[in-house]
């Protein structure tokens, strides 16, 4: 199976990286507006796979082997997928244009699958007036470590398709769950407003940083608190997922803190910045800020 991947950041590197590591795989098309940003995305795989053969969980031959499967380029590399995954921005405009393209100019197999890593856009949306209609394909971060698929039906997604990307989740060692089309879906529906609602405690002074995530981590067995999941979600999706739920519904329960809003205008994103409720050191340690 051949596989294109459309974006090469935190979620496209980490998505080409598990179908990379998949037996059944034999090219990961990584692709992104600029070469530059693709081979970075490569990297990221390079430097991951690095760090299981030091663990020795993974001898060097079969990490190379595993690079040598990704292809870099610019989207007009993926001439011959059976799947796409399109993991780019999450602006509504930019994912459609992404698939009007492949689908018109650049992807030559008319048996090619069509799917959306969106977080919480509307399938349906996205695929409105494509050629063949797509699937939500939403993997979790990190995407190599991470067993959940949730896989989304759009009103016009066939039957066939659904059963098909279930087939290709399995063999991927990943566990899909069928979700139907709403905003967020199933998990960002009740994740990210969990993590908003750290934000307001913090921000009402309740608990500091370090309180906060301890107490939902030793609390509830979560491997990470709140705000550090924030901070590696990244909070400007934080923050956009909120929105997509507040103006999909209009309901007030989803409204974002201001407190988050504030800090993604400040461009303190979390992890990606180098800053959001913790600053990130070079050598990957962290302190509250
Ligand atoms: N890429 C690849 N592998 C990674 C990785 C990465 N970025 N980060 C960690 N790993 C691997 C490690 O290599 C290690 O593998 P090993 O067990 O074979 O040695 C394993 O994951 C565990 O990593 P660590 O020992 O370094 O660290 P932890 O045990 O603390 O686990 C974690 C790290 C898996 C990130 C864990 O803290 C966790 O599960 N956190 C919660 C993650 C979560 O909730 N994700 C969902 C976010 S919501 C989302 O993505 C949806 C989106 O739409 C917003």
């Amino acid at each position: 199976m051949k596989v294109a991947v459309i974006g090469a950041g935190t979620m496209g590197s980490g998505i080409a990286q598990a179908f990379a590591q998949c037996d059944a795989v034999e090219t990961v098309y990584l692709c992104d507006i600029k070469q530059e940003f693709a081979d970075g995305g490569k990297s990221k795989i390079e430097k991951n796979l690095g760090r299981l053969v030091k663990k020795e969980k993974m001898t060097q031959e079969a990490a190379d082997a595993i690079v040598a499967k990704v292809k870099t380029g610019l989207n007009t590399i993926a001439t011959d997928p059976d799947l796409v995954v399109e993991a780019a921005l999450e602006v509504m405009d930019i994912k459609k244009a992404c698939f009007k393209e492949l689908q018109e100019n650049i992807v030559k197999n008319p048996d090619c699958i069509y799917a959306s890593n969106t977080s919480s856009l509307s399938i349906t949306e996205i695929g409105a007036g494509l050629k063949t209609p797509i699937i939500g394909m939403h993997f979790f971060n990190p995407a190599p470590v991470m067993k959940l698929i949730e896989v989304i039906s759009g009103a016009n997604t066939p039957k066939e398709t659904t059963e098909k990307v279930i087939e290709i989740s399995k063999t991927l060692g990943k566990t899909p769950v069928q979700v139907n089309e709403a905003p967020g879906f199933v998990v960002n529906r009740i994740l990210i407003p969990l993590i908003n609602e750290g934000i307001f405690v913090y921000s009402e002074g309740i608990s500091d940083i370090e309180g906060i995530d301890t107490a939902m981590k030793l609390g509830c067995n979560h491997p990470m608190g709140p705000l550090e999941l924030g901070d590696y979600v990244g909070l400007d999706i934080v923050l956009a997922i909120m929105d997509v739920l507040y103006n999909e519904t209009k309901d007030s329960k989803y409204r974002a803190c201001g407190l988050l809003r504030k800090m993604v205008r400040a461009g303190h994103l979390g992890v990606k910045s180098g800053i959001g409720f913790y600053k990130y050191n070079e050598d990957r340690t962290k302190t509250p800020v």
